[in-house]
């Protein structure tokens, strides 16, 4: 997630626009930049670097200045490099835009400007904004700025500067956030609380749709159609630390929260309007390639390796192809049986860990192919591979990752259905159905996170307990090992997934008056056998809480506390029982009074063996 602030007032806009950016930089970034009018003109510096070393550089700069716009960009569209940094110009330089979230649709829009003459220097979504303003000025800043969205499919928080009318900030928002606020003679806008409360306390939050004018002496906010919008002031007591957590306790509230946001981004820019293709321009495997392939290996540690197993049901069941998955902790010293027909996947939130990295190496010596899904830009891992697929989940700060996963989770099921496709294991109208369900996972999820109460309460009933078993099948176990993970970590509570069906070979023999079991039943075709399971539990004297998709009988009847998801098709069980399990370990840590962010002897990134 990248940042932005933009000033207007009496002060020196340059100074505001870093003392703000500086407060975003525990979003974590690779660059930095501003532009601001220059006695009325246009001028704009940015860094592939730290916000320090772009302010030492204006230091030794002569300028004057008092309306600005700034940002700092955590790369996902373009590697970070300072002509990807923002602001971004158009042709003229008389624009200058700063935007935060993902343009749907830029490659169509960039060719049409390009036939249109337009010159483009970056590797940017996000420089087609500043391209299309350019087209759209007649003579007013935010008549252009709203023509100018209206071919654009995706998200944004952007604000718009121009050389054309010096006394002008524009911003516009949707699936972002941008607040204004409001100072004595000044204006401040951003995208995050607390690169506002150095300067203010008094704000508007903006709205989905709605478009910002600030001129020296007023405020403007008007709706998509137009009309203007009374804004009513929120006065902010929040100290900055809150803030930071977006008003959450912990960031893995905060997080677990952004999930819907993120699955949005990504969904919206890697499946085409039309429902039945995917877009992975990030990777440059052949459709011959990818049909050669004799096999996948995946190999990962941790969550990451847990989002592995999933992949492994979706590539094996929609396209066809053999799966193994392996713990990369493992795979560095098994002399595993690889050859150049495999297609070895690395998944690494953090494109960091030591293991991972071992074994990407050991694959790559055995002539192997690599394609890393990896969530940080840059990072070694995504060097030391030959593909890469960005999660785009902007930067994970809580220990326990959440919405890594499901970003990695998504990209797996986006993969799984390119490699059906290009190896005809399954018909366009196949994967319309699946890419239709996946387009409504966001809004599903939605739905969970407005049951948490729910979740909390579970936990409220089970936070004493110091062994939890995981059961599911299928898909369900997958997210069964993640669930006892989560709860390991954030709750310090033992916690063991089984394939259910295995429990009657000798984990049953634990299974004793009251000790918890949490049941996945999100596979319709499984679900007979995994009830029989769970009655083998209530039998022995378990206390048992069941995830269903939807309403079922079954397992109202069986489960002593029951979680219903949305009802959706069973293959994005994942996708949602994961939040649930998510939330409840979250929950049982703040029971337990752990230290939900940064649990005990854990780091965010393995860098050792
Ligand atoms: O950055 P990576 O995805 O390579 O990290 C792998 C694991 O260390 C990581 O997933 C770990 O298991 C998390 N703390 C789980 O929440």
């Amino acid at each position: 997630m990248s940042g932005i602030v933009g000033y207007l007032g009496t002060k020196d806009a340059v100074s505001v626009l870093f003392e703000g950016l500086k407060t975003l930089e525990y979003h974590g970034y690779d660059s930095v930049g501003v532009a601001f009018l220059n006695d009325a003109a246009l001028r704009v510096y940015k860094k592939a670097d730290k916000i320090a070393v772009l302010e030492d550089e204006l230091n030794s700069i002569e300028y004057h200045s008092q309306i600005g716009i700034g940002h700092i960009r955590l790369a996902t569209h373009g590697s970070p490099v300072d002509v990807n940094a923002h602001p971004h110009s158009d042709c003229t330089g008389k624009f200058a835009v700063v935007h935060n979230g993902i343009i749907e649709n830029s490659h169509e829009l960039r060719s049409q400007l390009e036939r249109k003459g337009h010159h483009f220097v970056s590797d940017t979504d996000s420089e087609v904004l500043a391209h299309l303003v350019e087209d759209a000025y007649e003579g007013d800043l935010l008549a252009a700025l709203r023509k100018a969205l209206e071919p654009v499919r995706g998200s944004y928080a952007l604000v718009l500067i121009s050389e054309y009318q010096p006394d002008c900030l524009v911003a516009a928002r949707k699936n972002n956030p941008i607040i204004v606020g409001l100072g004595e003679g000044e204006y401040f806008l951003a995208s995050d609380l607390p690169a506002l409360l150095p300067f203010t306390r008094d704000v508007y939050f903006i709205d989905e749709g709605e478009f910002v004018e600030i001129t020296p002496n007023n405020v403007q906010v008007i709706d998509s159609d137009g009309n203007p919008v009374a804004k009513e002031v929120f006065h902010v007591d929040w100290d900055v630390s809150v803030a930071e957590r977006g008003g959450y306790p912990h960031f893995m509230l905060k997080e677990i929260h952004e999930q819907p946001q993120i699955l949005r981004n990504t969904l919206g820019s890697r499946i085409k309007p039309s429902g039945d293709d995917i877009i992975l321009n990030d990777i440059k495997l052949t459709p011959d390639e990818i049909r050669s392939f004799s096999k996948i290996v995946i190999t990962a540690c941790g969550t990451s390796y847990h989002a592995g197993l999933v992949g492994k049901h979706l590539l094996e069941k929609w396209a066809r192809i053999p799966v193994e998955v392996e713990l990369a902790s493992e795979f560095r010293y098994r002399d595993p049986l690889l050859d150049p027909s495999t297609l070895v996947i690395v998944i690494s939130q953090s494109g960091e860990t030591s293991d991972t990295l071992a074994a990407l190496k050991e694959a790559r010596e055995k002539g192997c192919r690599i394609l890393a899904i990896t969530n940080v830009v840059d990072s070694t891992i995504t060097r030391e591979s030959d593909e890469v697929i960005y999660t785009w989940a902007g930067q994970e700060i809580s220990i326990a990752s959440t919405k890594a996963y499901t970003a990695q989770l998504l990209v797996m099921y986006l993969l799984a259905l390119l490699f059906a496709k290009e190896r005809g294991t399954m018909t366009q109208d196949e994967i319309a159905v699946i890419t239709s369900a996946l387009q409504q996972v966001p809004g599903w999820i939605e739905e969970i996170l407005e049951q948490e109460e729910s979740l909390r309460e579970i936990a409220g009933h089970y936070h004493n307990c110091n062994d939890f078993f995981y059961l599911g099948r299928g898909l369900d176990y997958a997210v069964a090992m993640e669930g006892a993970l989560k709860l390991k970590e954030t709750s310090y509570v033992h916690a063991e997934a089984y394939a259910a069906g295995e429990l009657k070979h000798g984990p049953l023999a634990l299974i004793t008056e009251g000790v918890p079991v949490v049941a996945l039943a999100t596979q319709e075709d499984l679900l007979e056998k995994l009830v029989s399971n769970v009655r083998g539990v209530k039998t022995r004297g378990g206390a048992v809480v069941g995830v269903s998709l939807g309403q079922s009988d079954l397992v109202d009847e069986t489960c002593d506390h029951v979680f219903r998801l949305p009802k959706a098709p069973s293959f994005v069980g994942p996708l949602l029982s994961v939040v649930a399990l998510q939330l409840f370990a979250y929950y049982m840590s703040c029971a337990r009074g752990c230290d939900v962010d940064m649990p005990r002897n854990l780091t965010k990134s393995v860098t050792v063996e």
